[in-house]
């Protein structure tokens, strides 16, 4: 594929990273159909900063400080410089900040998260220690369009991890981001290739789809 056909993608981070690594190693391939071109954290210190750099590719903080901790302005600063990098979609991998409706709505079909449970089960923080206190025999993590409502989009992909065997919620986190780091890259796959589109609030399948855009 030309590297001109790769859907430009942006990353946004708060920490580690390693759901930008997987996603930043699955777009060399040159098949992969979306190129990791901006990543952006809202904490300076985020180790995935340093791991984009690395690998030559845009890094950058946007702090909610620098923005009078105004959420709105904090979410145009956002839109803009997503703009500027002519992004087409946005992966929350690890952003720990909730975008407000309007700049959900500017990315309809284009944004999407991962997190750590399978929704619409456990939405919010403290997905594993919670899932443990209820004595569930499964869990797992979900790749899902972002929606304005809080880890409640459409979902995209999800892989279920037994809880079997685990004696802490830390055990468990990294049993299940074993399984992020593997559906992330796919699902992004399937959303630039444009065989995974939102519609009506739900996700929708087409086969052979690639001249689609995103968005339906
Ligand atoms: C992952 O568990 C993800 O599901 C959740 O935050 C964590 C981020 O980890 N939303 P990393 O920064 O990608 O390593």
């Amino acid at each position: 594929m030309n590297a001109n056909q790769k859907r430009r993608t942006a990353v946004l981070i708060s920490g580690r990273g390693s759901n930008l690594q997987a996603l930043v190693h699955a777009s060399l391939h040159p098949d992969y159909p979306a190129a990791i071109a901006l990543v952006a954290s809202n904490r300076k210190d985020a180790a995935g900063l340093a791991f984009a750099r690395d690998n030559s590719i845009a890094a950058t903080t946007i702090c909610a400080a620098d923005h009078d901790n105004d959420p709105e302005q904090f979410d145009n600063a956002l839109n803009q410089l997503l703009t500027e990098h002519d992004i087409e979609l946005v992966c929350l991998a690890g952003f720990m900040r909730i975008l407000g409706p309007t700049m959900v709505s500017r990315w309809p079909g284009r944004m999407l998260n991962i997190h750590p449970s399978l929704l619409p089960a456990y939405p919010g923080l403290n997905t594993h220690a919670r899932v443990l206190a209820d004595g569930a025999t499964v869990t797992g993590c979900t790749v899902h369009f972002v929606t304005a409502e809080l880890d409640a989009g459409p979902p995209i992909m999800q892989s279920v991890v037994s809880t079997g065997g685990v004696p802490s919620a830390g055990e468990l986190a990294d049993r299940v981001l074993e399984q992020e780091h593997r559906i992330y890259p796919r699902a992004l796959a399937a959303v630039a290739a444009g065989h995974a589109v939102m519609r009506d609030g739900r996700t929708e399948w087409r086969a052979n789809a690639s001249r689609l855009s995103p968005a339906g």
